[in-house]
């Protein structure tokens, strides 16, 4: 039977297309609505992310790492700092200083968080698993990250009229309460 990616190159691959998204915006011009839209396809991609590292990857942080708890709970504080810029940034204009600045902040979160897992977390975690662990880990990764629930595509906000697109902010309430337990469907 065909085997998909591993946890670590599954979480690894979604680094890699968030920091290419970041790329994109950096290259444009301030004020330029694309950017908007490119920052709103990144915010999906790491509440996807978010939501199955949440589910699998800490748990299993806590469960197979010496000291895995207090690690897991560190990440958690993480996201929950890139969450609030995700938040700021629903609310703020793409012409405005202000926007390049939490854009700037964004970036650096995301990159402290992509260097943490890649050359500390995913090492020992590769080193504490079995293939088959780390297997059956990206499955369940997998299924969280497509079962995720992440709100209109952005293209459905952009073709809605006076919609000044809050894609960040309704994703994370859903991708929170998905976490949680309370947005998923019963059965
Ligand atoms: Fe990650």
């Amino acid at each position: 039977m065909e085997q998909g990616a591993n946890v670590v190159t599954e979480l690894t691959a979604d680094h890699r297309e968030v920091e290419e998204l970041f790329t994109l915006i950096q290259a444009l011009s301030p004020g330029v609505e694309r950017r908007k839209q490119l920052l709103d396809q990144a915010a999906i991609k790491l509440m996807r992310h978010t939501v199955a590292e949440e589910l699998h990857l800490y748990p299993a942080v806590r469960e197979h790492l010496p000291d895995g708890g207090s690690l897991a709970d560190k990440k958690i504080q993480d996201h929950a700092q890139v969450e609030k810029l995700l938040t700021d940034l629903e609310h703020c204009p793409v012409g405005r200083p202000e926007f390049d600045r939490l854009v700037a902040r964004l970036i650096f979160e995301v990159s402290e968080h992509v260097a943490d897992e890649e050359n500390l977390l995913f090492p020992m975690l590769q080193d504490a698993c079995s293939p088959e662990v780390l297997n059956k880990l990206g499955d369940k990764v997998r299924e969280a990250k497509e079962t995720a629930p992440t709100g209109p595509r952005p293209s459905a906000i952009d073709a809605a009229p006076g919609n000044k697109s809050s894609v960040p902010g309704r994703l994370i309430d859903r991708a929170r309460d998905f976490v949680s337990g309370r947005g998923r469907s019963p059965g």
